[in-house]
C-alpha cells in the first residue's frame, strides 16, 4: 500500500505535503506533485496537510489510474523536499472538477 497524489493536486500544488514527509518521496512536476509509491512508508501524515485534500490512500476504489500516474512520473520528475513557491491562483483552483485535463507532464524544478 501507499498514498497518491490525485487531480485535485494539479494547479494547486500547496507543498504542505512534502513538508511533512519522513522519507522525502514527493517529485515535482510543473503543476502537480506526485509521491513515489516504492519510497512512501504509508505512514499517513501527509494526507490531512494538503488544503486540496488531494492525497488518498490507495486502498480507496477507483485510485488505479492515480497510482500508475504517480509511478510513472516519480520517476521522471525531480525530487522535492522543501516547500516552494504556490501558484498565485491555486485556491480558485480548489475543489475543481475534473482537472487531469491540464495536467502537465513538464517537470518542475524541484528543491
Ligand atoms: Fe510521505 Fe508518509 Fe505521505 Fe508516504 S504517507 S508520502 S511516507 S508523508
Ligand atoms: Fe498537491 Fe496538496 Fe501537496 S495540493 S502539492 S498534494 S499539499
Amino acid at each position: 500500500m501507499t498514498y497518491v497524489v490525485t487531480d485535485a493536486c494539479i494547479r494547486c500544488k500547496y507543498m504542505d505535503c512534502v513538508e511533512v514527509c519522513p522519507v522525502d518521496c514527493f517529485y515535482e512536476g510543473e503543476n502537480m506533485l506526485v509521491i513515489n509509491p516504492n519510497e512512501c512508508i504509508d505512514c499517513g501524515v501527509c494526507e490531512p496537510e494538503c488544503p486540496a485534500e488531494a492525497i488518498l490512500p490507495d486502498t480507496e476504489n477507483g485510485l488505479e489510474k492515480w497510482l500508475e500516474l504517480n509511478k510513472t512520473y516519480s520517476e521522471e520528475w525531480p525530487n522535492v523536499t522543501q516547500k516552494g513557491d504556490v501558484p498565485a491562483d491555486a485556491d480558485a483552483w480548489k475543489g475543481v472538477e475534473g482537472k487531469i485535463e491540464h495536467f502537465s507532464a513538464e517537470p518542475g524544478s524541484g528543491s
